[in-house]
């Protein structure tokens, strides 16, 4: 998935006659969340496992230290940071928001100058005002060296936050002339809704809250708006890109493509298909949605060269570090000799009892791409600095005491679960041969204990286990075609022996 991409950046950034670091096998992020000390209490999100808050914290005000480390590791030769969201779409007052957007800015700037090599940025811009918005933007392109803005979907404004500003409105040309004269891209980042929308939309189902599903619905919404009012036939240069793969869009562009076929004697002023922009003007990028099957499906739709990196740090992405073994204890090794070893993480869930971080303590899913024993172990303690809890060996220090307190933690055993694998099986007959079949072990009792008694939400199904086909669980874990049936009894599954560990 690192591959691609080098292509297509280079094209904005050297338009800006910039010097980077280009290694000629490295990659380009461009998603990659950074704040100010005045912003970074907003930030809703919850920090990976074994971090306290509070590191989780710095990771988004530092530049220089751990992040600048991750790239070596990861072979990132470039980084465009941004402000972390909703950072100045959150803020309704403009006088307020304009002020914030020029500070954050001129810090961002100054917080890269010294290695402008390895780090750009994206401004934050007030959209309150288009045409202000359009000479922030030109000042941070021409006078700070920024490469283009990142903004957070709509800004909120008005007394009680309720009028949502949309730049697919007429008045914001002036703003997207700019961009086009400049000509540099606009990334459209999700944010969490205003309260209202929240209440009204997600009351009924907490959990699908922010990156599962409300951050693609409502970014989604934005684009489309740009697309059917027009923005595109009127600045046919501008590019615009979009995260998550795209925040599903690629993925439903026949439905949407016919749909408004069908509007367009009713009024529908956009020239082309929606189709079409993703040919011209948008691009997507990777960022936290690691799905090789849709990305393979996207190609297809909209081409690799609308497809561009990134990994959305600090909240997932993939850790290639190559490791050796001595007396059978592994260390990272950068050497030639090293083994080639990569880790995917995802942060799935973190310690939060009442909405508050109670104890430093995450769930990540860890994806292993390189098959090495203790490597998940070493990635996650050396290059992520979140040990896996339990694990003293590779730990510099013992677990916080704060999880003590809240919980009880068995001695002996370390908290890495082994839980999901798959292969391809053959029917012996039918349409369709060849399937994946899939088997979840389900999670250990003292795992979930442990969760549960640090607020951390476990989906009932991935606890549950159960066997998989092509990825959709089979309800009753049967499999009529290899004549099988998976699960057995849960009360069937019994230790071993007590010394019976190895989950
Ligand atoms: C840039 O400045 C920061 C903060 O003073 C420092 O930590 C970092 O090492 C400097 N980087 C370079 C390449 O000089
Ligand atoms: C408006 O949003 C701000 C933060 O952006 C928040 O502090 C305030 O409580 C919100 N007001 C209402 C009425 O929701
Ligand atoms: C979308 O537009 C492209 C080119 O303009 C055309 O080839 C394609 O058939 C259109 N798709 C639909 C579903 O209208």
């Amino acid at each position: 998935m690192i591959i691609f991409s080098l292509g297509v950046l280079s094209l904005f950034i050297t338009a800006a006659a910039r010097q980077w670091r280009n290694s000629g096998t490295g990659t380009i992020v461009l998603e990659e969340a950074w704040t100010v000390p005045e912003l970074v209490d907003l930030i809703t999100a919850t920090p990976p496992l074994g971090e306290p808050f509070e590191e989780f914290k710095a990771s988004f005000l530092d530049v220089h230290g751990r992040r600048l480390d991750l790239m070596d590791q990861n072979n990132i030769d470039f980084m465009v940071l941004s402000c972390a969201t909703p950072c100045i779409q959150g803020i309704s007052d403009p006088a307020a928001a304009a002020a914030m957007a020029v500070n954050v800015n001129n810090q961002l700037a100054a917080a890269i100058s010294n290695n402008t090599a390895r780090f750009g940025g994206f401004a934050s811009l007030s959209m309150h005002n288009a045409a202000e918005a359009a000479q922030e933007l030109r000042r941070s392109v021409k006078e700070l060296g920024l490469l283009g803005a990142l903004l957070n979907d709509y800004q909120q404004s008005g007394l009680d936050n309720t009028t949502l500003l949309y730049y697919d409105q007429p008045e914001y040309d002036v703003f997207w002339q700019a961009v086009t004269d400049l000509d540099v891209p606009v990334y459209f980042h999700p944010r969490v809704n205003i309260a209202q929308i929240r209440t009204l939309m997600y009351n009924h189902a907490p959990f699908i809250r922010g990156p599962s599903e409300e951050y693609a619905v409502t970014l989604a919404n934005h684009i489309l708006g740009l697309c059917t009012n027009g923005v595109f036939d009127r600045f046919p240069t501008l590019k615009v890109i979009v995260g998550h793969l795209g925040e599903r869009l690629p993925s439903d562009l026949f439905r949407i493509d016919e749909q408004l076929r069908r509007a367009r004697p009713n009024g529908l002023v956009m020239q082309q298909n929606a189709s079409a922009y993703w040919r011209t003007n948008l691009y997507e990028t990777t960022s936290g949605n690691f799905a090789t099957s849709l990305l393979k499906f996207h190609i297809n739709e909209i081409g690799l060269d609308r497809i561009m990196y990134s990994v959305d740090y600090p909240f997932s992405g993939e850790i290639r570090a190559p490791i050796h073994y001595d007396d059978g204890r592994a260390s990272l090794d950068p050497s030639p000799h090293g083994e080639p070893s990569i880790t995917e993480w995802e942060l799935v869930a973190s310690s939060a009892l009442f909405a508050q971080p109670t104890v430093p303590l995450s769930l990540l899913r860890l994806k292993l791409h390189t098959g090495h024993k203790h490597q998940l172990r070493v990635h996650l303690a050396r290059c992520l600095n979140t040990p896996i809890l339990g694990d003293a060996l590779y730990s510099k220090k013992p677990p916080s005491e704060s999880i003590n307190q809240i919980t009880m933690l068995p001695e002996d055993r370390i908290f890495l679960h082994a839980s999901h694998l798959s292969f391809f099986r053959y029917r012996p007959s039918g349409f369709k041969k060849r399937f994946r079949l899939g088997i979840s072990a389900p999670l250990p009792p003292d795992f979930l204990r442990i969760c549960s008694d640090s607020g951390i939400q476990v989906d009932p199904a991935e606890a549950k286990g159960g066997v998989f086909i092509d990825g959709i669980m089979v309800e009753d874990g049967k499999v009529p075609e290899l004549e099988g049936d998976w699960m057995p009894e849960l009360d069937e599954i019994q230790p071993r022996n007590k010394n019976y560990r190895a989950w």
